[in-house]
């Protein structure tokens, strides 16, 4: 079991960054080895380092032993190292073996297919990456493109396997699923780096995690001899709140009440059935359900951006249902969507100006229509502040903000608003753990406030630290509303699934039995 790859006080600069500050890192033969760390850290320019698609200022890479020096992703590739990226290289219209083999196919004079779809049965078994060879590449879900992304490794003799944010785009099932290949080709002898910024999915598939921060590594630590909260320390560079005491909840009176609403997608579908409930002053209301339940449409609905086809939404004593968005907004409703780009920002826009997007015709910064720059300026920055936006420069364009900042801004001005009811659609998607708990810390506080809070999440541990009560959603129909503080995740889990038998606890509480297993 010696170092099959090393680094050492590898170093490469960006223009006015030093993405990668005299790293040092070994991968073991027969290890999943995890790079932790918050978005910017570091861990892509790494890998692309490893994978020769960057050449380093300074530092060596010694694979097994030699120092190597790849000019381009070919020569890491001839060495023996296999990189599947975020974003995948495939072509749609091509088959799985057509896409396997692409630039290196079998076959002397014509191409032979038929050898290269036995190949890539083959190779399929031997890794056990169940996909069937014949099928066209863009009919696949992501999950199985995927699995053809690291076929297409293995069919150029990948020794060593780097995934970079493997899971970023994949369903809770295929995440698992990945994770049993990732273990299966770990023991059949192939070191894997896998590059994340979630400390559940380390401690679930990794044996040993090195933690990258600003550029440098803080540690290399065994997985099984620590804790998540270590790891979020290490991560963040600070004590970190994975659980938020909640104060006590201060019930008012009904702000939002939902009476039988139906709405309807683009194509007349009904995508929320019947469904009714009330929001409560100083609380928060979780919206739990499985991705494509109705739950984006329900809000979306509530919020004036889909038509309502039957019944009726009343907000502080008013019926809304007919109103524009821009009319609900000014009766005191609050809404930060799912896409940060739909409601978003304006991307070639400082911070100053999308901060106050809303608010430029209120005072201070308009005195007799002309805008106060000054004041403008102080509101953004407090704003930056109160809500921890990196980097903190209101003079910047949104579009340099990484996307986690880029939500806190839209989330930021939302709040400055002072709205009685916020609605939020999947909050911290995409944050680190660092901007999460920031993030949870903000709405709670909204809450104790006396604000009213609807919060839409498929993150059930986000639904249930942060809600009062939680409404499961199936099928666009509201199934129940449960007791935050005595509610079980398995109970949670088979309302989601719509099922009444034992099955859909059982299939949830093994998932994640399996997560929490190092
Ligand atoms: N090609 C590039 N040009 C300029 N800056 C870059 C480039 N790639 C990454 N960076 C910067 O280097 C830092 C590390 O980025 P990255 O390695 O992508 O981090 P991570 O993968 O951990 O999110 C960031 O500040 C990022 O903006
Ligand atoms: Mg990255």
């Amino acid at each position: 079991m010696g170092d099959f790859l090393s680094v050492t006080e590898l170093t490469k600069a960006f223009p006015g960054v030093l993405a990668n500050d005299h790293i040092n890192l070994t991968l073991h033969r027969g290890e999943v080895h995890a790079i932790l760390g918050e978005n910017g850290a570091g861990k892509s320019t790494l890998m692309k380092l490893i994978y020769g698609l960057y050449e380093p200022d300074s530092g060596e890479i010694l694979l097994e032993g030699n120092p190597v020096h790849f000019h381009s992703p070919r020569d890491a590739i001839h060495a023996g190292i296999g990189m599947v990226h975020q974003h995948f290289m495939l072509i749609p219209a091509l088959t799985v073996a057509d896409n396997v083999v692409l630039g290196d196919e079998p076959g002397h004079i014509r191409y032979d297919r038929k050898q290269a779809e036995e190949k890539v049965r083959s190779l399929s078994n031997q890794y056990k990456l169940t996909v069937d060879a014949t099928a066209k590449v863009g009919d696949l879900s992501v999950g199985l493109q995927q699995r053809v992304e690291i076929l297409k490794a293995f069919y150029r003799k990948a020794k060593l396997l780097i995934l970079d944010e493997p899971t970023a785009l994949l369903t809770p099932q295929e995440t698992e699923e990945l994770f049993s290949i990732i273990r299966h080709l770990r023991d059949e002898g192939i070191p894997i780096l896998f590059i994340s910024h979630k400390l559940d999915e380390v401690r679930a598939v990794a044996n040993r995690v090195t933690v990258m921060r600003a550029g440098k590594t803080v540690a290399t630590l065994s997985v099984a001899g620590t804790t998540s909260q270590q790891l979020a320390n290490l991560m963040v560079g600070r004590d970190v709140v994975l659980r938020i005491e909640k104060q006590p909840q201060q019930r008012g009176s009904v702000l939002l009440d939902i009476r039988n609403l139906e709405v309807q997608d683009k194509d007349k579908h009904p995508r929320v059935r019947g469904v009714s409930f009330q929001v409560h002053a100083g609380e928060v209301f979780g919206l739990a359900g499985i991705d494509g339940n109705g739950q984006f449409e329900l809000v979306d609905a509530i919020a004036g951006l889909l038509n309502v086809f039957r019944g009726s939404v009343w907000f502080d004593g008013q019926n809304i249902t007919r109103l524009s968005p821009g009319a609900r907004t000014a009766t005191g409703i609050a809404y930060v969507p799912q896409d940060r780009q739909v409601e978003g920002l304006v991307l070639n826009f400082d911070l100053v100006e999308n901060l106050m997007l809303r608010d430029f015709r209120r005072r201070p910064f308009s005195r007799n229509g002309w805008l106060s720059r000054q004041a403008a300026v102080k509101y953004a920055n407090d704003l930056i502040q109160r809500f921890d936006i990196r980097p903190p420069d209101a003079l910047r364009k949104a579009a340099d903000l990484s996307g986690g900042n880029q939500q806190k801004v839209i989330l930021a001005r939302e709040v400055a608003r002072d709205p009685k009811l916020l609605i939020v659609a999947q909050p911290t998607r995409g944050l680190d753990v660092g901007a999460i708990e920031g993030i949870h810390r903000q709405l709670l506080h909204l809450r104790d406030l006396g604000k009213a809070i609807l919060l839409v999440s498929l993150e059930l541990d986000e639904i249930m630290s942060l809600s009062d009560r939680i409404g499961v959603i199936h099928s666009g129909v509201l199934q129940d509303i449960v007791d935050a503080k005595t509610v079980t995740r398995e109970k949670i889990g088979l309302l989601m699934t719509g099922s009444r038998s034992d099955e859909g606890a059982r299939i949830l509480s093994s998932d994640i039995q399996e997560v929490r297993k190092p």
